[in-house]
């Protein structure tokens, strides 16, 4: 078709050929706004790749002339935080537990720390704000399996809870009375109604009194004769109406026969001493420290 034009009958316009069932392609020239917007897009963009980074290069990018980046600014950004924050880490590192706590700024600057430390870490298990749940004990109160003090806590956090790849653990194992067979059935349904008198709940005077016997003989070396916990091998306080696995006759029954025992692990391979520290402070103002 080179060098034969054919115009269209009812408007006269040149077609470019193009003809689909009937319809053709007229070759109407681009309307002229759209030709100025085209090309003005074209011009900001040459603007563009001169003054900001842009155009890849075999080892990094154009840089443009007005040097903007957004990876410098937020390098840079990250740097001041940095700055600012490492004369503190370094005043924590430097202090003992007691003497952080008693300065405000340094108990501030720990607490924040330690509170976005703990989301990280430790909430998952303890709940926001050591609010606890079943199996994982609260930290917000003083009820304590193991020590509440800034000194037990750190010890706790650091070496973990029956985690025996520290061999600094903390560590007591409850015997299995049902599964091991140390206890006959009858027997612990005669301690689990004393183990619910301990803390006032509903039970069988008469089992709970053939239970006590038992509790003393058998219980009361990790427990204490009156129930109220030891916190040298981490057993809790039975008097208090606060459970780890339950209040319910089956929970302790169940883990009376055949105990879980809870772990935790050891924090001092993961995070740094300071953030050891900040966590521990963190945990130790919750509502329970010592
Ligand atoms: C995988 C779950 C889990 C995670 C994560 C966890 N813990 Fe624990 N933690 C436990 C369990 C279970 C116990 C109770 C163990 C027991 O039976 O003595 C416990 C006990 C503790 C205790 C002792 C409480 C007491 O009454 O003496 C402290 C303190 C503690 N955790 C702090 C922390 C901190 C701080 C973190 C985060 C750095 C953390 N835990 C992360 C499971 C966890
Ligand atoms: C060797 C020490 C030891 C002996 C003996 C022992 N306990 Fe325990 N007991 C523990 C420890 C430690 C825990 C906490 C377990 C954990 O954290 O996983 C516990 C937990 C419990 C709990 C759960 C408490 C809660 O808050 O949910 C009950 C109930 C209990 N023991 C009852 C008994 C009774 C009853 C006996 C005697 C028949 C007994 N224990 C004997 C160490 C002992």
């Amino acid at each position: 078709m080179a060098g034969k034009v054919e115009r269209d009958e009812i408007t006269g316009v040149e077609t470019t050929g193009h003809e689909w069932d009937g319809i053709k392609e007229l070759n109407n020239p681009l309307p002229r706004w759209w030709v100025l917007v085209f090309y003005a897009t074209i011009a900001f963009s040459v603007l563009w790749w001169i003054l900001y980074p842009s155009w890849p290069t075999l080892k990094s990018h154009t840089r443009g002339l007005l040097g903007y980046d957004q990876r410098t600014e937020l390098a840079e950004i990250m740097a001041k935080v940095e700055e600012e924050r490492r004369p503190w880490l370094e005043r924590i590192r430097g202090a003992e537990l007691a003497a952080i706590a008693a300065d405000p700024e340094l108990l501030t600057f720990a607490v924040r720390g330690g509170e976005v430390i703990f989301k990280e870490n430790c909430a998952a298990c303890h709940g926001l704000g050591g609010a606890g749940q079943l199996n994982y004990p609260t930290l917000a109160d003083d009820d304590w399996l193991w020590g509440g003090t800034l000194e037990d806590i750190f010890y706790t956090v650091s070496h973990g809870i029956r985690f025996y790849e520290d061999e600094d653990t903390r560590d007591s194992t409850m015997p299995a009375f049902g599964a091991d067979g140390i206890l006959e059935s009858q027997q612990i349904e005669d301690v689990v109604q004393y183990v619910l008198t301990l803390s006032g709940r509903e039970a069988d005077p008469a089992a709970a009194e053939r239970g006590r016997e038992i509790f003393l003989e058998q219980c009361a070396a990790c427990h204490g004769d009156n129930g109220k916990g030891m916190r040298e091998v981490g057993a809790p306080n039975l008097t208090d109406d606060i459970w780890l696995y339950g209040g319910e006759p089956e929970q302790i029954r169940a883990q009376i026969s055949k105990p879980r025992h809870g772990v935790m692990p050891a924090w001092d391979s993961r995070l740094s001493e300071e953030s050891l520290k900040m966590v521990t402070i963190y945990v130790h103002q919750l509502g329970g420290g010592e």
